[in-house]
């Protein structure tokens, strides 16, 4: 592991890790508040219990910097009336607000640190789904408020795009990233 000054550490999250996150904030707008409630209260617990996993990310000096989460779960895919299928899903993911744009060098932002986290996470979750059932899970999925736009675009520099057409819990865009073998 490099020892870069901006190099985060992911730390598997648990429930005590919540006596750590009293003073934690992703920001005051009504989305920021709900992500924030998530990790602080007893969502994050419920969702582990299903088999989501989570983690803190940490700077060097360890402070929290934000988190992030994935599962699997069963979607109808293609959106909105394909098949039930298995597909891998970030329930949640936040930075302090503090941290928000940080560094100014993209090559180490921190939200892209830990994007990069989750995404190799989700891969090791489909060659393991590959392995238990001989299909691998094809797709990463996230919802969004419509209104954060600033999410969206970071989604979109991530690689994700935005599934059309498509709204989850009325006021959701959907986004997805391909994640399965290499297409053509
Ligand atoms: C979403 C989040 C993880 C992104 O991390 P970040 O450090 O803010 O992301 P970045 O700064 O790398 O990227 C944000 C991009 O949006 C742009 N942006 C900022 N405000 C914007 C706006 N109002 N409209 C459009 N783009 C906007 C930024 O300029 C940047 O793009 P650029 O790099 O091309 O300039 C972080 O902002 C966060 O935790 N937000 C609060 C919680 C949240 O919304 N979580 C996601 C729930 S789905």
């Amino acid at each position: 592991m490099t020892d870069h000054p901006y190099q985060l550490v992911a730390v598997e999250f648990t429930a005590a890790d919540q006596a750590r996150l009293a003073g934690f904030s992703c920001g005051n707008e009504a989305w920021s508040r709900h992500v924030a409630e998530w990790i602080r209260g007893s969502d994050v617990l419920d969702s582990m219990k299903r088999g989501t996993r989570v983690w803190l990310f940490e700077n060097t000096g360890g402070e929290i910097v934000g988190f992030g989460s994935v599962g699997r779960t069963r979607w109808r895919w293609p959106l909105p009336d394909g098949s039930y299928t298995s597909i891998l899903l970030v329930p949640m993911l936040g930075l302090d607000a503090r941290f928000r744009g940080q560094p100014p060098d993209a090559e180490w932002r921190f939200a892209r640190q830990i994007m990069s986290h989750l995404m190799s996470a989700a891969r090791e979750m489909s060659r393991d789904a590959a392995t238990q059932s001989g299909k691998a899970i094809d797709w990463l999925v996230l919802m969004v408020h419509r209104e954060n736009h600033r999410a969206i675009r970071f989604y979109e520099k991530c690689g994700f795009e935005l599934v059309t057409g498509v709204m989850r819990h009325g006021d959701h865009l959907v986004m997805k990233l391909w994640i399965g073998e290499p297409r053509d």
